[in-house]
């Protein structure tokens, strides 16, 4: 089934220029980008965009982090594209990524993690909706 999803090149991955690579390597394996932009938000944008999290005791860092500096957010589009792109992406922690994957390559912590990806078809429209209204 053809699906969308919502990908973000966090700060650290945008402050080392990866953005090429990153964007590269989803059209590589058949995700296209059908909608992009670079932003900057602010903490508040940050927590209502991670609200999901709330309750975690690391939703303030990481808040702070996702606002600390430009983002590059995608609408990615394809066959089976949320489970594609958490594929592409790996583990969360790149320490458990596997080789070939984003974080693996990119990833420099489980905060620094490089990239963000929706992690169900339905939070993939709320969060494209949040970026692309
Ligand atoms: P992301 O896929 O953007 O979703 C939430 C983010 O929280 C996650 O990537 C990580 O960068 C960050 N995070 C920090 N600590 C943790 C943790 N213990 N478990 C999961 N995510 C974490």
């Amino acid at each position: 089934m053809i699906e969308k999803t919502l990908s973000i090149i966090k700060p650290d991955a945008v402050e080392r220029n990866l953005e090429d690579k990153i964007k590269s390597f989803f059209e590589e394996n058949n995700l296209k980008i059908s909608n992009i932009k670079k932003v900057k938000i602010s903490k508040e944008e940050a927590f209502e965009f991670y609200k999901v999290h709330q309750t975690k005791p690391f939703y303030n860092d990481l808040c702070n982090y996702l606002s600390s500096g430009p983002i590059v957010v995608m609408v990615l589009e394809g066959e089976n594209a949320v489970l594609k792109n958490r594929e592409l992406m790996g583990a969360t922690d790149p320490k458990n990524a596997a080789e070939g994957t984003l974080r693996k390559k990119y990833g420099l912590s489980i905060d620094k993690n490089s990239v963000h990806g929706s992690d169900s078809i339905d939070n993939g429209k709320t969060e494209i909706n949040f970026f692309f209204k």
